[in-house]
């Protein structure tokens, strides 16, 4: 059983628990009491000849039992209820701290929707298991035990014709809950579908326009609309089943009573008020009983949600530590050598980085080239450990980069991706997401160097304009300058830029590497790019082919050298002259 691994969660909170069972017997230990009194109340009315104050005092007792009894329940909740929701906080709490350790290469096997639907749908399965089943089940084992006991101490034979068509009130919610549950799954997971698809219509609202596909997404859409629909009545109908199935059963225990307790009194063997006694236990017993069944689908449910959950909790963390005293960003200097690198993605599939050897020096610019699809961001995705390499070492000032810890690899690095991501937050906390503590005019002056001073005063609220989400109203080269300004922020000792001209026009981008060169010439450097005027400022170029480094040296001397890179230079040049005719 997979319950067993969230013990140590519920152990740390055994004497809330136990203070909720403790509580949950006193409660039922006054509920079952009542019945004694409505049996003697209704035996001295049907004497016919009696004080009204003899029915009060007994009228008083089961509103007094009630009330009690009430009052534990509400004890019991306030303990177990409120044990399951701490739990459930923790287990969250540990789930998200766990995914935020895991590797990247851990987030392109499991999908975004499955690690919410883990956080949300699987957690919540575990609460309901600590917190209603538990309850439920304590609250069964004692309103059985004292029920039963008390029935038995009336009649024998009363007592186990009586309970006959209990299991079957198990028996039906175990088996409508399961059907319940199945569909309830699927209406969700249809809803899911339904509103993926419509986030995805409506934020890639310009390419349906673009291509006239309105018409299309929105058959789409009400296909799954009908589907929804269709999974609801399903669920619909077990639901409107579960309760009348339950009322029969009940009515034939009830009968049962009625008939056999009936014979009873009029034989004399039985008053009227012991078969009123047990027409009330019955009825005490019903949910309890029907809660068995209930429990018993709650605690599959949790079962796979925790087997689900720990596939992530026991995934093993490879956390290599360096040498402690060079752990401090502020004692590297920033130096970088790949030394016979090897890479690929897969096992199964071919090569990316096939021998990468080069040496970057502390606070020196190094330019990547090369065509699409060669292995430049892969480069970047194994010196910030987002992969590991399949042979061959990484050094970061010659410690290798398997000795240092990752968030200080981190740390070391602020990196402007291929594709930027900005959340659907100001520009301003945009940036700051590279430094938390700048203030407005920092992040201003960050924003300028990144060449974006012109953009903002299109923006009427300046720094503080929302980006709306994935930052929808920013066109791409102000979403790569933004990603480029909290990179400037973080005032990192390497900055990692891939490909951050690409939506760039070059008069900006002769703007941003003259800042870039200025302002940073104590910051290592790496730029990635597909157009030599990127990178051709830079104190070492090298030239990806296929995954091989064909060509390095510095401009002039691969300018000299006449080879691939002399041609791109070639076509850029000629580019830039067609351009100004
Ligand atoms: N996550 C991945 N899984 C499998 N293969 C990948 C993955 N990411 C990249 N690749 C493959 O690795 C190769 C190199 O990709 P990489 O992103 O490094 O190229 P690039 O030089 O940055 O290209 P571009 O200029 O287009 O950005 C490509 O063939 C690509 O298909
Ligand atoms: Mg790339």
């Amino acid at each position: 059983m997979s319950l067993r691994k969230i013990y140590h969660y519920v152990f740390k909170h055994k004497s809330k628990l136990i203070w909720g069972f403790f509580f949950v017997t006193i409660s039922n230990l006054f509920a079952v009491i009542i019945p004694r009194f409505i049996g003697k109340a209704i035996d001295t009315i049907s004497s016919g000849n009696f004080q009204m104050e003899d029915v009060f005092v007994q009228i008083l007792w089961i509103v007094g039992l009630t009330f009690a009894s009430g009052l534990f329940m509400y004890f019991t909740r306030k303990k177990i209820i409120v044990v399951s929701r701490e739990i459930e906080y923790e287990l969250r709490k540990d789930f998200v701290g766990k995914l935020s350790k895991l590797p990247f290469s851990f987030f392109t096997e499991y999908s975004s929707g499955k690690l919410m639907s883990l956080a949300t749908n699987d957690i919540s399965a575990a609460r309901e298991f600590l917190g209603p089943a538990i309850m439920y089940t304590a609250n069964t084992i004692t309103t059985f035990v004292f029920a039963f006991f008390f029935m038995l101490s009336l009649d024998l034979n009363l007592t186990l014709l009586s309970i006959i068509p209990l299991p079957l009130i198990t028996i039906t919610t175990y088996l409508i809950g399961r059907q319940i549950h199945h569909n309830f799954k699927d209406v969700q997971e249809q809803f899911s579908k339904l509103t993926t698809q419509a986030q995805e219509t409506f934020s890639g609202i310009r390419l349906v326009r673009a291509f006239v596909q309105e018409a299309y997404e929105a058959k789409r859409f009400y296909e799954y609309s009908e589907d929804y629909r269709k999974k609801y009545m399903k669920l619909e109908f077990f639901q409107s089943l579960m309760v009348p199935l339950l009322i029969v059963l009940i009515g034939i225990s009830q009968l049962i009573v009625l008939g056999y307790g009936g014979l009873r009194v009029i034989n004399k063997t039985m008053t009227i008020g012991d078969v009123t006694q047990f027409f009330v236990y019955i009825n005490l017993l019903i949910w309890p009983v029907a809660a068995i069944g209930w429990v018993t689908n709650l605690i599959q449910r949790a079962n796979a949600s925790i087997e689900r959950l720990w596939e992530i909790f026991e995934i093993q963390l490879d956390e290599s530590y360096g040498e402690a005293e060079k752990n401090e960003p502020f004692a590297f200097s920033g130096g970088i050598r790949f030394e016979n690198v090897w890479f690929k993605y897969k096992h199964e599939l071919p090569w990316v980085l096939k021998g990468i050897t080069f040496e970057i020096p502390p606070k020196s610019s190094f330019g990547i080239v090369g065509g699409v699809g060669s292995g430049k961001s892969t480069i970047l995705k194994l010196l910030t450990k987002i992969y590991h390499q399949t042979r061959g070492e990484i050094f970061i000032d010659e410690i290798p980069l398997d000795k240092l810890e990752y968030n200080l690899v981190r740390s070391l690095f602020a990196v402007v991706p291929q594709e930027p991501f900005l959340f659907s937050i100001s520009i301003a906390e945009n940036v700051r997401i590279g430094n938390p503590d700048s203030t407005d005019n920092e992040v201003e002056y960050y924003l300028k160097l990144a060449g974006f001073e012109q953009d903002l005063q299109t923006f009427p609220e300046g720094i503080n304009t929302l980006v709306g989400e994935r930052g929808v109203t920013l066109s791409g080269g102000q979403k790569q300058r933004i990603a480029l300004a909290r990179a400037l922020a973080a005032q990192p000792k390497i900055l990692l830029l891939d490909d951050p001209f690409s939506s760039v026009d070059s008069e900006t981008e002769k703007l941003i590497l003259n800042n870039l060169f200025s302002h940073y010439s104590n910051t290592t450097k790496i730029i990635i790019s597909n157009k030599i005027s990127s990178v051709w400022f830079c104190d070492k170029i090298v030239l990806i082919e296929n995954g091989i480094v064909s060509e390095e040296g510095t401009n002039e001397e691969l300018i000299k050298l006449g080879g691939k890179y002399f041609r791109m230079f070639e076509i850029q040049e000629l580019t830039k002259e067609i351009e100004q005719e």
